[in-house]
């Protein structure tokens, strides 16, 4: 777990999401966090001291004179042995506060008095968002290198729809745990494909791959938290896009390619993680086919273009990488395919143990030889996979 051992300095404002960050203490405890709570006055009215300090087993704080604290240092001392202070809810007072040095509570003075990098998760109605006050403040706060999670839009709870909705607890978590990567593809620009594709038959059928885009979506999601700009192409899946990311979501493998031609130019890094279709159908019909007892309709396949193997013949082509979901023979099948595909690195796993599963078990093959990075949920083998990715690189770049 990245998360474990974190010490984290939950504070909280005043704002209606204050009761999501009940849950996000304690999803933080769950991933092993240190967290100390500290809520603003207001935001008492929203959450209980006794709620936060039940849900992170020890002391929440909220005055900034509290007796409890000897020499009355809670100011200082409380975030001292902090790694990350995270703010969520951060109204637009507390925002404007921080982006201006002001400390009037026990938060903003801790705020200003720390050591530790901050990340906020704004909380507030769409025309508080949308002030230019509160935009202004926003850039001087990013200017001054503080992380800033979200807002979406969305329903408020003031009755309105815009901007301004805190991210999901969850969400949140994601953007505390991007926090703490090695930020190896800094300044890099990494494509990504993702999911089946459809190959239409008729209107209502289709030739698809089983591949749930877990996989894709979490190397995606790794690339985004170690500091490169990503583009996720996706075939048809069932996921959320990753925060911080551009997604553009195709169906068939044309359309795949087509999308990843027009960025694989300017891509330093291509990680083809979907399942293509490895045909299409090319007696394609314009009406549904319909049923005929004891004769059944043939379908006439062609041969879809390898994306990839493309990709990866281009000159000045992107760094590429390869999945290979195999039934058998991983290794034999994996270098085979690697060097089919002319291309430097391959991510193998076996098809039965990765489709739809959060866990998978990945070897990587390249010029090296065999790297197994275990067993274990996708997005932990998808950071151990950027890591391998950037070490390649950077020796690559050091024999230039
Ligand atoms: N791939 C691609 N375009 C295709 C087919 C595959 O870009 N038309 C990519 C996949 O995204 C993956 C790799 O190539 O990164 C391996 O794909 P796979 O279908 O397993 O390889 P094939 O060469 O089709 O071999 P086989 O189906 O025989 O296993």
């Amino acid at each position: 777990m990245t998360l474990k051992g974190k010490r984290i300095l939950l504070g909280l404002t005043g704002g209606i999401a204050a009761y999501k960050s009940a849950e996000l203490a304690r999803s933080l405890v769950r991933a092993g966090c240190d967290v100390r709570a500290v809520l603003t006055e207001a935001a008492t009215h929203f959450v209980g001291v006794a709620t936060l300090q039940a849900l992170t087993g020890q002391t929440a704080w909220s005055d900034l004179w509290d007796p409890r604290v000897a020499d009355n240092m809670a100011h200082i001392e409380l975030s001292r042995d902090r790694d990350l202070i995270v703010v969520a809810p951060a109204s637009a007072d507390f925002i404007a506060k921080a982006a201006h040095g002001l400390a009037d509570d026990l938060l903003t003075t801790l705020v200003l008095a720390r050591r530790c990098p901050l990340l906020v998760a704004p909380a507030m109605n769409v025309e508080m968002w949308d002030n230019p006050a509160t935009q202004r403040n926003l850039l001087a706060l990013r200017d001054d290198g503080v992380a800033i999670a979200g807002p979406v839009a969305g329903d408020q709870a003031c009755g309105e729809t815009g901007m301004g909705r805190m991210l999901e607890p969850a969400g949140i978590l994601a953007e505390i745990e991007a926090f703490f990567q090695p930020k190896s593809l800094a300044g890099k620009r990494v494509l990504v494909t993702a999911g089946p594709t459809e190959e239409p038959i008729d209107p209502v059928r289709v030739i698809t791959n089983a591949s749930s885009g877990k996989m894709g979506f979490a190397v995606a999601r790794a690339a985004r938290e170690a500091g490169a700009e990503v583009t996720l192409i996706s075939g048809p899946v069932a996921l959320a896009t990753p925060a911080g990311l551009a997604r553009v979501d195709v169906r068939t493998a044309q359309e795949m390619f087509d999308a990843v031609k027009a960025a694989a130019g300017t891509s330093d890094i291509f990680v083809s993680v979907a399942a293509v279709s490895d045909y299409r159908v090319a007696n394609r019909v314009a009406q549904k086919i319909k049923k005929r007892a004891g004769e059944g309709p043939r379908l006439e396949l062609v041969e879809n273009p390898d994306i990839l193997a493309w990709v990866a013949k281009q000159r000045a082509a992107p760094f590429c990488v390869g999945f290979a979901a195999e039934s058998e023979k991983l290794g034999e099948h994996a270098r085979e395919k690697r060097a089919r595909k002319g291309i430097p690195l391959l991510a193998a796993n076996l098809a039965q143990e990765a489709i739809g599963s959060d866990d998978n078990a990945i070897t990587l093959f390249d010029d090296n030889g065999e790297h197994p990075l275990g067993r274990g949920p996708k997005i932990e083998l998808a950071r151990k996979l950027v890591a391998h990715v950037a070490a390649l690189m950077a020796a690559r770049q050091r024999r230039r």
